[in-house]
């Protein structure tokens, strides 16, 4: 069985209540639970923090095993080169996640230090963003 870790970064816990105009109404829970659904032969860990460290632990602990990480790593895109450094010290292939459209938003959200370290990137597709993500890893681990 396949197995995928996501990771979700700070204030991605509040998904459902933080500005739902911008990352939609709904919890990331609730729709993880549809996730797991669509994919019944993957395993499908997740992981949340709103803590740089423990994000970078996260990807310690699974980047040797997992066949990929799906990670939305909310604003620590935009500031963490130690995030960057985490991914490229594991083997397992990443892909940056966001809900929103990050070039179509502030300037200071269009800069990721952590693109240059995933094999790919998705945003601007609300949830629907971690799905494409899950896709896109299921069909280059089949390559
Ligand atoms: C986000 C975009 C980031 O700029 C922001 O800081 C987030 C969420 C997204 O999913 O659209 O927390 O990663």
């Amino acid at each position: 069985m396949k197995r995928i870790q996501i990771i979700n970064g700070p204030n991605l816990n509040l998904l459902g209540r933080r500005e739902p105009g911008v990352y939609g109404s709904r919890s990331f829970e609730d729709y993880l639970e549809e996730l797991r659904q669509r994919f019944p032969d993957v395993q499908l860990d997740y992981y949340q923090s709103n803590c740089e460290g423990a994000l970078i632990d996260c990807i310690h602990a699974c980047g040797f095993e997992a066949d990929g990480i799906v990670l939305n790593a909310g604003a620590y895109t935009h500031t963490s080169i130690a995030l960057h450094d985490a991914l490229r010290a594991v083997p397992a292939p990443a892909v940056e996640v966001h809900i929103s459209n990050v070039h179509t938003r502030e300037e200071f959200r269009h800069h990721s230090y952590i693109s240059a370290a995933c094999r790919g990137v998705i945003c601007g597709f609300g949830l629907d963003s971690y799905r494409l993500a899950i896709e896109g890893i299921l069909s280059f681990s089949e390559e």
